[in-house]
């Protein structure tokens, strides 16, 4: 095995290794304006869901030459909110496109040839060519070192019919997310397997005393627009 400290690295092959242990990474796809309403959009894959109750997330924007990127700028400086979409294998070379060091005047949708649907509660457009797009508020950002964590409450959705299983819920092999790796590569979401979470009878001694295992189904999604 390897063993070894950050300080016998040199910082970019630390910032390599990130990249290639910690994986799959997601892919928020965002999309954010300015006050003036100029829209951007850009892929981050330092993201993650923060929790369900309510529904929150989060992203990770590094600096650029010593500037937040034009993504973090306009969601903490100009209009505090945005719009996450899921990456799925048919958006994953647009999306990348979108990751061009564009400047700020740059309409990426019309870069990378994707259609701009107006929000149905912020003012930031989604791309309606995503299989889903989460409109969020900007809730808080935390900056660790060269970095601007944004998080914030997803506020309504949009999914798309082609996701969605015969009982109206997303299905992972329609949805066809891909994920980021280490360097340039990607992974698709097609060879999944399903573990059974162990359920701990509550007069089980070694189960939590106040913990009831419950076997609740989620309800189906209602159809909206
Ligand atoms: C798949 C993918 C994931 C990326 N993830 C991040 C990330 O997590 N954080 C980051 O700062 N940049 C990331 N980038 C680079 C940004 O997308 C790129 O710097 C982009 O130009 C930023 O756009 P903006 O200035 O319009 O916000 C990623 C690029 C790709 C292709």
């Amino acid at each position: 095995m390897a063993h070894f400290a950050n300080s016998e690295q040199h910082p970019d092959d630390l910032h390599k290794l990130v990249q290639a242990c910690v994986v799959p990474r997601p892919i928020a796809f965002v999309s954010s304006i300015t006050r003036e309403g100029n829209a951007n959009l850009a892929p981050f894959s330092y993201f993650n869901a923060v929790g369900g109750r309510p529904p929150t997330l989060m992203f990770s924007v590094g600096d650029r030459e010593g500037e937040m990127k034009d993504t973090a700028h306009n969601v903490v400086h100009e209009v505090p909110e945005f719009v996450v979409h899921i990456v799925s294998e048919e958006l994953a070379e647009a999306m990348n496109v979108t990751s061009g060091e564009f400047g700020a005047h740059v309409d990426e949708f019309r870069e990378a040839g994707l259609t701009a649907a107006p929000g149905a509660v912020v003012r930031v457009p989604w791309v309606r060519e995503a299989p889903v797009a989460m409109e969020c508020r900007f809730l808080q950002h935390v900056r660790i070192g060269r970095n601007t964590i944004i998080f914030g409450e997803v506020v309504y959705w949009h999914i798309a019919d082609g996701v969605l299983d015969a009982r109206g819920r997303v299905d992972a092999g329609k949805l066809k997310a891909v994920g980021r790796l280490g360097g340039m590569d990607y992974t698709r979401t097609r060879d999944r397997f399903t573990i059974v979470r162990p359920v701990i009878a509550p007069e089980d001694p070694r189960s939590v005393p106040s913990y009831r295992a419950t076997q609740a189904q989620p309800p189906a999604l209602a159809r909206g627009r």
